[in-house]
């Protein structure tokens, strides 16, 4: 099983978009995908047409006094419109969790704790992250062996994508496997200035941490959102679903090398 979270910490940068399509993907080829909402909003959740504020069970039980055993994080998960995409949902209640889990030993590391106990089940988890730097982030940073930093190709988000890399090098501190990470540039449009200029400035300062799959502006992204389907579902041959498989490729090209360099 293979953890990758997706995380930034700016909303509307194309994080949940980025999970829906990388397990529509995945699932496409066969493997089992189980989808882990972390964001106090659900959009995710929402997203497979859940209520994250009727959830009565979500991963906030995971915070609780539940013991984490295979049983208890099974009756947690939910299924999706698709057969090989399951989701672990989001409950609105997960905004109250930063206040509560303040000075609680060992909270940083119930989520992974959760994942490990699924670990024959799924190929692969994608984790849908919070925009703040908080227990939730910092539950899907621990939990994951690859970070996705979805970044808007516009100025403003250069800034936000500096902190982020310093929330990961903070983290980097206290783990004992480095984290590597891969910046998805998103919502690119070739004949914007704006949208040019800063891809140019990312690489300039990022350099190889840059993928070489840039996700262009697509309508299809929200007219799947809208349907509840994931993106290669409603329409494969789109342009942003070919950024997303390329993407895809790129990141089981690095796992394989990883694999056979043990
Ligand atoms: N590449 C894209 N082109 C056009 N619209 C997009 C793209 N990526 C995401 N969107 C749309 O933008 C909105 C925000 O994206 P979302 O993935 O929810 O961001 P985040 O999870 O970072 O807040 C959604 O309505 C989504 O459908
Ligand atoms: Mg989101």
């Amino acid at each position: 099983m293979q953890v990758w979270a997706v995380s930034n910490q700016k909303g509307g940068v194309g994080k949940t978009t980025t999970v829906v399509t990388l397990a529509g993907l995945l699932a496409e080829v066969g493997y089992r995908v189980l989808l882990v909402d972390l964001d106090p909003h659900g959009s995710l959740t929402a997203y497979f047409r859940y209520d994250p504020d009727e959830m009565e069970r979500s991963v906030y039980d995971l915070f609780t006094e539940l013991p984490i055993s295979s049983a208890s994080v099974r009756d947690l998960i939910l299924p999706s419109s698709h057969e090989s995409i399951d989701l672990l949902p989001a409950s609105t209640a997960l905004a109250t969790l930063e206040r509560r889990a303040v000075g609680k030993e060992g909270m940083g590391l119930q989520v992974a704790k959760a994942l490990r106990t699924q670990k024959e089940v799924y190929d692969f988890v994608l984790i849908d992250s919070p925009p703040v730097l908080g227990v939730l982030m910092v539950n899907a940073l621990a939990a994951c062996s690859h970070l996705l930093v979805p970044v808007q190709t516009e100025f403003l988000a250069l800034k936000g994508l500096e902190r982020m890399v310093r929330t990961i090098e903070m983290v980097n501190r206290a783990r004992r496997n480095k984290l590597e990470f891969t910046i998805v540039p998103t919502f690119y449009d070739r004949r914007t200035q704006a949208s040019v200029a800063s891809l140019r400035e990312l690489h300039r300062c990022y350099g190889e941490l840059i993928s070489t799959a840039v996700v262009p502006v697509d309508t299809k992204f929200r007219n799947a959102s809208l349907k509840g389907v994931v993106p290669s579902a409603l329409d494969a041959g789109s342009r942003g679903v070919h950024a997303y498989a390329k993407l895809l490729r790129n990141l089981l090209e690095r796992r394989r090398q990883e694999q056979a360099h043990g």
